[in-house]
């Protein structure tokens, strides 16, 4: 296999942090580039193993940093850029829109400005199926490539204008695109700002687990190993110019995760506390797959073994979590639920 010079942006976070490992070990003839600017969700501890490889290089930078990502575009001629790094909590954007506009959106416009001025190859933009709004909860019902963009929440509407823009890239200037939009992650390294790690994590520390409004609201879950084949198969497989939806029809309404996690963890429901909704809370996510299954691609877990795994994951690697939540996530986790009134 040819020789190449992969940036993933974002790779020291959840899904970036899974996919920079899964290519290291995959395809160690290609030099894969993590750059990240450690934010509270970037951490490099999850590295360990792979930062011992030759394949691996880290740098750490800002995306919206114009006058460095320019010149390291210039020094690195890279092959492929595959565009992680975001603001990805809805929750955040919700008290703190600036920061989603500023990374997500300018950012994004600086990466396409480099690819754009040094010939990148292929420019693969991670984006979400939150783009595409909310489902009622007709589960005949999806979202598929052809869904109108239709974002609720600032988080969301930033990663559409990303879309909008990788998309003005592609149809304006040429630039080798493609898009793909997931639905709901988890697995190892998922931080515990999030429904499934904040689960398991207050759970293992029986702790209440604050459920936003009724819990009916709907996920479409997918394990994060999943995502990270099907983005190694659109890099390397996907039409130029198109996007793939991403998810392998996983539905379950949040309290039926709360539910399944407590259980297989062996402790009582009454742990769970139903506290005031989210704003704007989206009802239902579903995902379409079949574009990308037509590709080759088809998910190798489905919730009942991935949900089984990521808990044994958590329990085996508890360090990882202790670390994360001693420190200024307790200040976050404070701030974000004291407001919220018990049900
Ligand atoms: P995450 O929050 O765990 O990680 C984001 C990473 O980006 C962190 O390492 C952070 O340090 C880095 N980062 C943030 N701002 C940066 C900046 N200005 N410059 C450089 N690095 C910066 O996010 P995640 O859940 O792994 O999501 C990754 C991508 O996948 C996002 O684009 C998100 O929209 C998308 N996505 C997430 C999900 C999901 O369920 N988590 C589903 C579909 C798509
Ligand atoms: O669909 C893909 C998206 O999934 C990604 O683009 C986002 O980056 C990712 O954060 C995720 O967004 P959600 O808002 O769906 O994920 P979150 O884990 O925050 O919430 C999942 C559901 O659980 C949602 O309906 C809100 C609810 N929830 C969440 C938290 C944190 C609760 O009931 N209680 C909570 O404490």
């Amino acid at each position: 296999m040819e020789k190449k010079k992969l940036l993933v942006t974002g790779g020291a976070g959840f899904i970036g942090g899974n996919f920079v490992q899964y290519m290291v070990n995959e395809f160690p003839q290609y030099d894969i580039y993590n750059l990240d600017l450690l934010t509270y969700a970037g951490d490099l501890t999850k590295h360990r193993q792979v930062k011992k490889k030759n394949n691996y290089h880290f740098i750490k930078a800002d995306i919206a940093d114009r006058k460095f990502i320019i010149s390291l575009f210039e020094k690195e001629k890279f092959d492929y850029v595959i565009h992680f790094a975001a603001e990805s909590h809805v929750d955040r954007s919700i008290s703190d829109p600036s920061i989603f506009v500023q990374t997500n959106v300018l950012g994004t416009q600086i990466l396409l400005d480099a690819s754009k001025q040094f010939g990148i190859s292929k420019f693969l933009h991670v984006s979400t199926d939150e783009v595409y709004g909310e489902l009622d909860f007709d589960p005949t019902t999806f979202f598929t490539e052809e869904t109108p963009l239709q974002p609720n929440s600032p988080y969301s509407a930033s990663k559409a204008s990303s879309d909008f823009l990788v998309r003005a890239y592609h149809e304006t200037y040429g630039l080798p695109i493609n898009i793909t939009r997931c639905s709901n992650n988890y697995g190892p390294y998922h931080f515990p700002e999030k429904l499934i790690p904040l689960t398991i994590s207050r759970v293992l520390n029986n702790e209440k687990v604050p459920i936003y409004g009724d819990g009916k609201n709907i996920r479409d879950w997918l394990h994060v190993y999943d995502h990270c084949a099907a983005i190694d198969l659109v890099l390397h497989q996907g039409v130029n110019g198109e996007v793939y939806n991403v998810g392998g029809h996983n539905e379950r309404t949040n309290l039926e995760v709360v539910k399944t996690i407590i259980r297989t963890l062996g402790k009582s429901e009454d742990l769970i506390e139903f506290v005031t909704d989210r704003l704007g809370h989206d009802k239902r996510y579903a995902i379409d797959p079949t574009k990308l299954e037509r590709l080759g691609w088809k998910p190798t877990f489905n919730f009942e073994t991935g949900i089984a795994q990521t808990i044994q994951w958590y329990i085996d690697n508890k360090e990882w979590l202790e670390q994360i939540i001693s420190g200024e996530y307790k200040n976050y986790f404070k701030n974000q639920y004291s407001v919220k009134q018990k049900l």
